[in-house]
């Protein structure tokens, strides 16, 4: 299926929603989407479209470490969201490689997420541990971390990754 990538726009709110809504299989997550879009968190709303339809879509925001490191500033990846009938056809990584490599741009230095590590290893996601990040959700292998330049090297000291609050409030993954 040919897609094309592209940052969202407002209009597109409503079809995000329902990508994940279907996605997913519960509301959380689309809620989520709109919840750190108002609260002005987002970094990066991208879409796969196919012919003008939304069929995909991923979301960057920022986190916050604590204590506080000057100057670095990690985002995290999530929710990502491929329509139930495309799913495994290339259109999450898709989604996944041109967001990193528009966080890179933008000088970013690491992205964060919570998922599966079968699927995220091969876009050079390891345990967040390995970059002394720990999170408010535990630091088990779900939790994951890639940094986006070769100097993001790991954290000096043990790191709290502060999750918008956004991410509670929207209900469990
Ligand atoms: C997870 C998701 C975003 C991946 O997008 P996708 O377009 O289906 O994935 P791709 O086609 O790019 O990649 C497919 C590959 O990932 C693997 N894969 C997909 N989902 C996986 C999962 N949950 N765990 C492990 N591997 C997975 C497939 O086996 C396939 O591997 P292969 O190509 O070696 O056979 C999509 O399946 C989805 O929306 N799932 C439901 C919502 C969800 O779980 N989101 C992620 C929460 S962290």
């Amino acid at each position: 299926m040919m897609v094309n990538i592209a940052e969202a726009l407002p209009i597109h709110a409503a079809a995000i929603a329902r990508v994940h809504d279907a996605a997913f299989g519960q509301p959380n997550e689309g809620r989520l989407v709109e919840m750190l879009h108002d609260t002005g968190r987002v970094v990066l709303s991208l879409i796969a479209a196919n012919q003008g339809e939304v069929v995909a879509h991923a979301l960057f925001s920022r986190v916050t470490l604590e204590p506080v490191v000057e100057g670095v500033q990690w985002v995290a990846l999530g929710p990502i969201g491929v329509l139930p009938q495309l799913q495994r056809q290339g259109i999450g990584t898709r989604l996944v490689t041109e967001g990193l490599d528009r966080c890179r741009f933008q000088g970013y230095d690491g992205v964060v997420l919570l998922g599966d590590p079968a699927y995220y290893s091969r876009f050079g996601f390891v345990p967040a541990r390995d970059f002394n990040l720990t999170s408010d959700y535990g630091d088990g292998p779900a939790f994951q971390a890639l940094g986006l330049h070769p100097t993001s090297a790991a954290l000096q000291s043990l790191r709290k990754v502060i999750y918008s609050p956004e991410f509670a409030a929207a209900g469990p993954g």
